[in-house]
């Protein structure tokens, strides 16, 4: 047996006849903060429904506090849950909603208020206690859903895109709450999302899926510089991935990312890797070993964005505003270099 505090072992999850998640193993830390990150589909709310108890692993094993759950009824697993709709009771107070779980544990009233009126100060809510679901913002009820299962102080918290339905500057917002009640609380905290930057703002590991499989595991600084594949590369912003061709006397050469074609690009170097990526922002424009012609520039802020294209396909690089400004049609210079690329296998 491991001895993490959440232990998800040899898992199958199965809708009917078709495998969602086969065979996963993963180990979460108490107290720890873990994203699940990875596209649509990928298994992610499966793998959730699993650790609440929503749904009966085909097989394996799931351990919560050193206790197996596998066979444990959802109510009784001392999880909390919070889903991207909310599902607040329309008709009751915000201090109701809160006082809601503690009433069916049969807490004594006193403890109630005391409990409730933390959890509501804790969000930032007090002042709010009176007003139904419907007369909050969306940033208030998710804060609401929040303060409803920490109260009841679960050993561990699944979040499943609770910001999802939020602005952007409100989910910002909400990302250090939650990392502020995280910090405060202690509690363990399964933490889903698609969003790349969300996963890497929040979490202390990072859980990237694939296909029902974990294609990288680490934490955000691991996935974000050194991700190991090139479905991990993709999803962490690596837009310039090329295949490598071939290798001879010191020199690479690379091909368009899904080619054998002719056309090949050689860096200086050598490289045993199957492919080799650049962020945009890792590609020097204006100046280099090769030549392409600008087919797009996008002004971003504090960068200008180009798209170059050249013998093995297009390029993109992010550049300093304060460079040298290119043109759509211009034929530049660039360098994209062995130094600065991260080795990828398929
Ligand atoms: N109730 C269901 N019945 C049958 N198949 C399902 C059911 N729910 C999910 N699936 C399938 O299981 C796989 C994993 O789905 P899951 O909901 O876990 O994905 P996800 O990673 O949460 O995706 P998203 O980011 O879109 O929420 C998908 O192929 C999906 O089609
Ligand atoms: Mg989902």
């Amino acid at each position: 047996m491991s001895d993490a505090y959440v232990s998800l072992q040899q898992l199958t999850l199965a809708y009917g006849d078709s495998i969602a998640v086969p065979d996963l193993d993963l180990d979460i830390n108490e107290g720890e903060l873990i994203t699940l990150l990875g596209p649509s589909g990928c298994g992610k709310t499966t793998t959730m429904r699993a650790i609440a108890g929503l749904m009966q692993p085909k097989s394996g094993r799931i351990f919560i506090d050193g206790v197996d759950v596998t066979r444990v009824s959802a109510n009784k697993r001392q999880i909390g849950l919070v889903f991207q709709s909310y599902a607040l009771f329309p008709h009751l107070s915000a201090y109701e909603n809160v006082a809601f779980g503690l009433r069916l544990r049969r807490v004594a009233s006193h403890q109630i208020q005391q409990q409730v009126n933390q959890g509501l100060e804790r969000v930032g809510l007090q002042q709010l206690a009176t007003r139904k679901p419907a007369e909050l913002s969306g940033g208030q009820q998710q804060r609401l859903a929040l303060a409803r299962s920490l109260v009841m102080q679960p050993k561990v918290l699944l979040l499943d895109e609770p910001l999802s339905n939020l602005d952007a500057k409100l989910r910002l917002e909400m990302r250090s709450e939650l990392q502020r009640l995280q910090r405060e609380t202690a509690i363990t905290m399964v933490f889903v999302t698609h969003d790349q930057s969300e996963a890497l703002a929040l979490a202390d590991r990072i859980v990237l899926m694939s296909d029902g499989h974990i294609a990288q595991l680490g934490t955000a600084e691991e996935l974000y510089n050194a991700p190991d594949t090139v479905f991990a590369a993709d999803f962490m912003g690596f837009e310039n991935i090329f295949k490598v061709a071939d290798e001879r006397d010191g020199l690479c050469y690379l091909a368009g990312r899904d080619s054998d074609v002719s056309a090949r690009l050689e860096i200086a170097g050598s490289s045993e890797a199957g492919y080799l990526a650049w962020r945009p922002a890792a590609v020097s424009v204006g100046q280099g070993q090769h030549r392409g012609e600008v087919r797009s520039v996008a002004f971003a802020g504090e960068t200008r964005e180009y798209v170059i294209e050249c013998t093995i396909g297009f390029v993109k690089a992010q550049v300093p505003v304060g460079n040298r400004v290119h043109a759509v049609g211009d034929v530049v210079d660039f360098e994209l270099s062995l130094s600065t690329a991260r080795p990828l296998r398929d």
